[in-house]
């Protein structure tokens, strides 16, 4: 008797290594057969009884190893076949279908405006300085020629922070410039691109919350020429190689002389036309030969250094550039609106 379970397990240990598996049906049998809950195996064990003591041991021994077989030769057919299906799987793609859209971003419109003008005054050789939002007045006001009490400060209307008399949400990103002069030695040479906030009733046309590009050149013997060069430079970059500009006098507190930049459009068509009033002129942005006063409050020598100073507004840019026709949609964020705008910039 113990002979012959012997030599069933033999049997059963070949029939295992010989057994071809071609598919999951197969494998599923396979399984059923020596791994499932009533397995042979499970049936043949309980012979163990009618086996003599001094074979038991090898009995068991030869048990194992049949269980063994059958696990691994179970797992290795199962990889072999899941490769084999996902091979099959590939030759049925369909090699002439379309392909699926690539679902790219979309840029916010005052992003694209903000980064082509920092590309064009990085060519130029200006770095990118980024500050706080939240800021003292100091550098927003005090250093920048706005001291407490100055007219100046009511161009500007302030959200300060609940309770505090010297914290609030920048006005402009001219604190960039204090920020950067009491932080680095001259050469200076920076655009501060950022969220600016004021207290404005929200309309179409206006928002408490807009965006600025600041710029900022401090050197020895930088003359008011440089800086309308340089300002020519960006028109004709960002309007095209034939921009025209002019500089009006104009008045702020942190530069003297100060003027503002427009940039001719012309007359002839009626979106120029309405663009600018009538003029042909579109003002772009304001500028100036930074203060003496600025400089000594941030700690720079104004005998030694001279410096020029701007700041655009991104705002109108973007509105203009796409045709929106209400600055609140650039801060709804419906999907829709954005994803319209595709920018290499
Ligand atoms: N900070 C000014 C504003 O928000 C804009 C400005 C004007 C910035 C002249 C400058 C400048 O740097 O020189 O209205």
């Amino acid at each position: 008797m113990s002979v012959d379970v012997f030599e069933k397990l033999n049997d059963i240990l070949k029939d295992i290594e010989e057994a071809g598996i071609e598919d999951q049906d197969q494998l599923e049998s396979f399984r059923i057969k020596y791994l499932g809950s009533k397995n042979i195996l499970k049936s043949l064990g309980g012979e163990i009884r009618n086996v003599p003591n001094e074979r038991k041991k090898d009995f068991g021994q030869l048990l194992n190893k049949i269980k063994k077989e059958a696990k691994s030769k179970f797992d290795s057919t199962q990889s072999r076949l899941s490769v084999g299906k996902t091979d099959k799987k590939n030759i049925n793609i369909d090699l002439t279908a379309p392909p699926e859209e690539l679902m790219i971003g979309a840029r916010h419109p005052v992003s694209i405006v903000m980064n082509k003008i920092i590309d064009i005054f990085s060519r130029i050789g200006f770095t990118v300085a980024e500050d706080r939002e939240i800021e003292e007045d100091w550098y927003n006001f005090t250093a920048m020629n706005t001291p407490e009490h100055h007219p100046a400060r009511d161009m500007q209307d302030t959200f300060y922070l609940k309770g505090s008399t010297t914290q609030l949400l920048r006005t402009h990103t001219s604190s960039v410039q204090s920020r950067v002069m009491t932080t680095q030695k001259p050469p200076i040479r920076i655009i501060a691109p950022g969220r600016v906030y004021r207290n404005e009733t929200i309309s179409a046309r206006s928002h408490c919350q807009f965006h600025q590009v600041e710029g900022l050149y401090i050197d020895k013997d930088v003359s008011f020429a440089d800086m309308k060069q340089t300002l020519l430079y960006f028109a004709q970059e960002m309007y095209g190689a034939n921009t025209k500009i002019r500089l009006r006098p104009s008045y702020f507190p942190f530069t003297e002389p100060s003027a503002e930049m427009d940039v001719w459009m012309g007359t002839d068509t009626e979106e120029a036309r309405k663009l600018t009033k009538g003029t042909g002129w579109l003002e772009v942005l304001g500028c100036g030969m930074v203060d003496p006063n600025v400089l000594t409050n941030c700690g720079i020598d104004p005998e030694e250094y001279t410096g020029f100073a701007f700041g655009i507004g991104i705002e109108r840019t973007a509105l203009q550039n796409y045709g929106i026709k209400d600055i609140r949609m650039l801060f709804e964020n419906d999907v829709r609106f954005l994803k319209q705008f595709r920018s290499a910039f």
